[in-house]
């Protein structure tokens, strides 16, 4: 631990001598303004931890950085210093992570300035260390329940902003990752709805089988990072005849049901765009249903306990889809997807 401490607390007291003279500045003009300069300064603080280059440091599980997307840099920092991410008592890494980003100060501008920083570092593609893994389960795993969200090249999709690259990232970190989202050490925390995300697609996992789609993982092709491109065409409002709505739902609730569905709810992200249907969650469109008969009480009632063992699905639906939605926001996503197929 030695190796980092000098530089580490040099940067915490600068930052808190900082934060406590706002005012009569003094402490802070030595450092640059935000941007390139001042994030290239805040990486000393990094590299301690997660080297030279981003490429990570297994023997401090700090992963590499360098390969990352800006958007999920930005996000994964604001949710260490929120306490969304870090918090849980058994992730020994994802706290020793917490207090470093707290040393940023987002409101004056070192979030942005360290994550423009670090997307000038050259990509780093770190080499296999796991051994062992079975990399055709893996492909059979990766193709049916992952692709859905971080793309069949493992570059991320467009419709799902949140689901990262997955392509230039270390073994050891994948798979400790993948054991954390299982046991709810990572993404279990109230309001994680893209932690949530993650999570049902490894419920019950045994480690060889995180061990095998890891190890398929590290075989796939090294791309570039992907652009992504335009945000997706925004929904049309809801149009629904307040005649065929079932007592108490009105068309305000269907409305707000339209926006859970396609965001804090999460659904969209197992059963697509407008309830289409994909690989991981059933057309909720059409007149057929396998665990209930489509009443709105029933269709309430199942986003409440979730759906423990599907019948066509490769994994389960976890209860209010991991998330921590209200009963009242229940019943309003419930009354969207009752319109669905009607
Ligand atoms: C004391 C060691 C240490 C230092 C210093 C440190 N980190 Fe980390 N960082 C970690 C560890 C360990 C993890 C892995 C957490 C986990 O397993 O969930 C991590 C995770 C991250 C992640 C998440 C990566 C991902 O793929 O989700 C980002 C981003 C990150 N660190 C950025 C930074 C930045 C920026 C700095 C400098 C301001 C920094 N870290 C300083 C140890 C450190
Ligand atoms: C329904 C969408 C979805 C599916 C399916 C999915 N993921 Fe994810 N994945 C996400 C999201 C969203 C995140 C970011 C979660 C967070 O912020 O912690 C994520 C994060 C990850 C991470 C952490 C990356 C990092 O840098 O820390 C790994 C590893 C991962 N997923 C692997 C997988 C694997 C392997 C599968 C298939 C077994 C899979 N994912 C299936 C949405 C998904
Ligand atoms: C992690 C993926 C996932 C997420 C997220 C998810 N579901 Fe599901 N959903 C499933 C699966 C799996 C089933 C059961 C499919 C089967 O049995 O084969 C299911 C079934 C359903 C059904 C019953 C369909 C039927 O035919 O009986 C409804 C209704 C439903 N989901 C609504 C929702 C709503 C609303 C949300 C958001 C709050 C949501 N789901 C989020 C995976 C998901």
């Amino acid at each position: 631990m030695t190796r980092f401490t000098t530089r580490r607390s040099s940067y915490l007291t600068w930052a808190a001598a900082c934060a406590a003279f706002t005012i009569a500045a003094g402490a802070c003009e030595l450092r640059p303004a935000p941007g390139f300069a001042r994030g290239e300064m805040i990486f000393d603080t990094c590299s301690p931890c997660h080297g030279k280059d981003g490429a990570g440091d297994e023997s401090l599980g700090a992963p590499a950085i360098a390969g990352a997307a800006e958007s999920y840099l930005t996000a994964q920092l604001e949710r260490f210093q929120v306490g969304v991410r870090g918090y849980h008592y058994q992730d020994a890494e994802g706290l020793r992570m917490r207090p470093m980003s707290r040393a940023l100060i987002p409101a004056e501008g070192d979030n942005e300035s360290i994550v423009e920083f670090l997307m000038s570092l050259p990509i780093v593609d770190p080499p296999a260390t796991l051994e062992g893994g079975d990399v055709e389960v893996g492909e059979a795993d990766y193709t049916l329940l992952c692709s859905n969200c971080h793309g069949i090249d493992g570059r991320g999709l467009d419709a799902v902003p949140d689901a990262p690259t997955l392509l230039h990232l270390n073994d050891w970190y994948i798979a400790s990752s993948l054991r954390k989202y299982r046991d709810g050490v990572r993404g279990a925390a109230p309001g994680d709805a893209s932690g949530a995300t993650m999570r049902a697609p490894v419920t019950g996992w045994t480690d060889e089988r995180i061990n095998d789609v890891t190890a398929y993982i590290m075989t796939m092709q090294r791309l570039p990072r992907r652009i992504p491109g335009p945000p997706p065409e925004p929904l049309p409002p809801v149009d629904v005849d307040p005649s065929i709505l079932p007592e108490g739902v009105t068309v305000a609730m269907v409305q707000e049901g339209q926006d859970l569905f396609h965001g804090a709810g999460i659904c969209v992200s197992c059963h697509l765009r407008e309830g289409a249907g994909g690989a991981l969650a059933p057309d909720l469109t059409d007149d057929v249903w396998l665990h209930i008969d489509g009443e709105y009480e029933q269709i309430v009632e199942l986003i409440i306990d979730g759906v423990d063992t599907p019948i066509e699905a490769p994994g389960p639906m976890l209860p209010r889809a991991g998330t921590d939605i209200t009963d009242e926001q229940v019943r309003a996503v419930a009354a969207y997807v009752y319109t669905l197929s009607r």
